[in-house]
């Protein structure tokens, strides 16, 4: 049987004292990739929030749990350091501290080991070859000034070097150039060929998932899991849409 990595168990979200999330469960095993998709509004930014610990989304039922603890009340860092990490829809802007030396702290934070730079540099630069980054973008500040795309690719770059066992992809792919699609689901592959590593993947479109194998498709709709299956759903809905699912 295989491993429980990640279990949702009826969650309840509010945000601003309003319900957004209205009960959800879910199941992620070690390994496994997982689609959520949905229409806008639906909740799935705010699950991956929640997921990550964000104070602003406010758990008031329900729990969470990793590798069988619960985590419903950790800090964002403390999930962080359990080995969840969100990639943001919108990544912010840090000035300040480079891209290099934000990924080495996150690092050195998450292994809770210091990390030789020249040994770091070596696995950086494999990394960013691999989606295909210039090695300049390792000095600049996190993310100031970057393109949309290049924001997205940064963000897959940290979850190249930082290995999670569960990556949420917040819409990694919304905004990308046919190219960058292709080499940011690159980067998505590496990380799941070592089969270490869960996804949770909330998207719109199919092209990040070609390469991808997926074990599992769900739908959120206004705040409730209205549908789940395999990865024929995605093609399901790029056909038909989210009709069928949202009026009741
Ligand atoms: N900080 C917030 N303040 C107020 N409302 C919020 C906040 N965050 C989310 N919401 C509301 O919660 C609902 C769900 O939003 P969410 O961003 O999770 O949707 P989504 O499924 O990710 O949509 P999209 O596909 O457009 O990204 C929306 O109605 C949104 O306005
Ligand atoms: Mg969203």
């Amino acid at each position: 049987m295989a491993a429980s990595l990640l279990k949702i168990d009826q969650l309840h979200v509010n945000v601003e004292e309003k319900e957004i999330l209205h009960g959800i469960d879910l199941e992620i095993n070690k390994g496994e990739t997982h689609v959520l998709m949905g229409p806008n509004g639906a909740g799935k930014s705010t699950l991956g929030y929640a997921l990550m610990g964000n104070p602003r989304y406010e758990v008031t039922d329900g729990a969470i749990y990793f590798n069988g603890k619960d985590i419903t009340k950790e800090t964002p860092a403390e999930r962080a350091k359990d080995g969840i990490f969100l990639s943001f829809q919108n990544p912010i802007e840090v000035p300040g501290i480079t891209l290099g030396n934000f990924i080495r702290t996150a690092l050195e934070q998450r292994t809770g080991k210091r990390i030789r730079l020249w040994e770091f540099k070596k696995e950086l630069k494999k990394a960013m070859e691999v989606l295909q980054m210039d090695e300049s973008y390792a000095e600049r500040d996190l993310n100031v000034g970057f393109s949309g795309g290049e924001k997205k690719k940064a963000e897959i770059l940290q979850l190249l070097m930082l290995r999670p066992s569960l990556a949420i992809l917040d819409e990694t792919d919304s905004g990308l150039d046919v190219d960058a699609v292709r080499t940011v689901s690159r980067g998505v592959e590496e990380y799941q060929k070592d089969k270490k590593g869960a996804l949770l993947i909330i998207t719109h479109s199919t092209r990040i998932l070609e390469a991808l194998k997926v074990d599992r498709t769900h739908v959120l709709a206004d705040g409730r899991m209205v549908a789940s299956g395999d990865s024929s759903l995605v093609d399901e809905i790029n056909e038909n849409g989210f009709e069928k699912y949202t009026e009741q």
